[in-house]
């Protein structure tokens, strides 16, 4: 008797695991302006059904530099969060080092092979083993405008080349507007530039240049063509753009100060979260030039190596990540599209369905690539010798040739 009553006993703890009260996650990410934050609280809340604590460590800066370097630091003290939102080869740098931690058995039991893209499974691996949650799609090649300017402008659809993108701008600081919404920080510049790099040279040589590395392509007339094409971009900022944040920016079309912001969907969020309505408020369009091509980056949840008392949440929360309900309804809120194939585009806006349709046909028709910007193209420090080149330009510390010129040698050297 008394031996049943301790396997009663065992098998209640066993089954309560889940939910212990003390299971929680730290989760490090850079989600904090209005619709990150709003996105975040999907995930917390999911989390929190399940009775797992949610410890919120948010760093500010969008590409994820500054929480790279946190996480740099809280690994090296021995001591890392549960769980970091992370890009592309940031990744797989981690796992290089075998900070990560297998999620196989969780991965098998969804059956996540056969739900996530190839594409993102290429950065959620490492050596065939799962590392991390994917939790969205986003793309970097978007144009968003302001409904008002546009109708006020009298237009009605995307024009049909860049020069035709900057048309509107000036038309609108004639109007008296500002022409375009940019935010002055080097990843900024760099998203911008992945959009002006394909709408310059096309997809082939965008991939020469950022994914292939090739130095001709890259220190040559179309580099020189597409930082002058980024010249002609710079014309219609505002005097004010110097360190504001993309965010700030977005909401410049949303307020109607500006006629339109070239960003990444997470964008979108920003106009959800200010209760504005995709089509009628403001309007989605690809970066005219880039029609067909889907420059990508995934947000995904690295786990890390931690220890035995924290690794129940951990997987609680891999698999939450995952689950088709919570991939729904945090990217409407997010303005990205799911990490899984197998999920419904009913509950998306507009925008929201365009950009899944768009990554359907880019994936199927070869036409995807990962973003140069957000470390979806190369490593980390390849990553960052294009960017710095870039914003030097923008800021008129370099030449158009010596830019292109000294992308080429600093890619090299990071190449080492
Ligand atoms: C991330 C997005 C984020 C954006 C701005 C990007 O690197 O992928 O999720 O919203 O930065 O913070």
């Amino acid at each position: 008797m008394k031996k049943l009553m301790t396997l009663a006993l065992l098998s209640a703890t066993a089954l309560t695991a889940p939910a212990k009260a003390e299971d929680s996650v730290e989760v490090l990410h850079w989600w904090t302006s209005g619709g990150e934050a709003a996105a975040v609280s999907v995930l917390k809340d999911a989390l929190q059904a399940k009775g797992v604590t949610w410890n919120d460590m948010p760093v500010a800066g969008g590409s994820g530099e500054a929480a790279m370097t946190v996480v740099r630091s809280r690994v090296t003290a021995g001591n890392p969060p549960t769980s970091v939102q992370m890009l592309g080869y940031d990744i797989l740098e981690w796992a290089d080092q075998g900070a990560l931690s297998n999620l196989d058995a969780t991965a098998k039991a969804e059956g996540w092979d056969d739900v996530v893209p190839q594409a993102l499974q290429f950065f959620a691996k490492s050596d065939g083993h799962w590392v991390s949650a994917p939790v969205n799609v986003h793309s970097t090649n978007w144009v968003w405008t302001s409904g008002k300017i546009m109708e006020e402008l009298g237009v009605t659809e995307a024009p049909a080349d860049f020069a035709g993108l900057l048309d509107i701008a000036k038309r609108a600081q004639d109007a008296g507007y500002i022409g375009i919404a940019h935010g002055g920080q080097p990843w900024q510049e760099a998203t911008v530039f992945d959009s002006v790099a394909i709408a310059t040279g096309g997809l082939d040589w965008y991939k020469k240049v950022f994914v292939e590395l090739d130095q001709d392509a890259i220190n040559s007339p179309t580099m020189i063509e597409a930082l002058n094409n980024l010249g002609e971009y710079r014309a219609l900022v505002d005097d004010n753009f110097s360190g504001r944040d993309w965010n700030l920016a977005t909401a410049m079309v949303i307020n109607d100060q500006a006629a339109f912001q070239i960003m990444g969907d997470w964008a979108k969020g920003e106009f959800v979260n200010a209760g504005e309505v995709a089509g009628e408020d403001f309007q989605c369009w690809r970066v005219p030039g880039t029609e067909g091509v889907v420059t990508f980056n995934a947000d995904q949840f690295a786990m890390f190596n931690v220890g035995d008392d924290r690794k129940n949440a951990q997987a609680e929360m891999a698999s939450s990540v995952m689950s088709p309900e919570f991939q729904v309804a945090f990217n409407i809120v997010k303005g990205s599209a799911p990490a899984r194939i197998d999920v419904s585009d009913a509950e998306f806006d507009a925008c929201g369905k365009k950009g899944m349709a768009d990554l359907k046909a880019a994936n199927a028709g070869g036409t995807l690539v990962g973003s140069q910007a957000q470390g979806h193209a190369n490593r980390p420090a390849v990553k960052t010798a294009f960017s710095d080149a870039i914003t030097a330009f923008f800021n008129g510390e370099l030449t158009a040739e010596e830019a292109a010129e000294e992308m080429a040698d600093t890619v090299a050297i990071a190449q080492q």
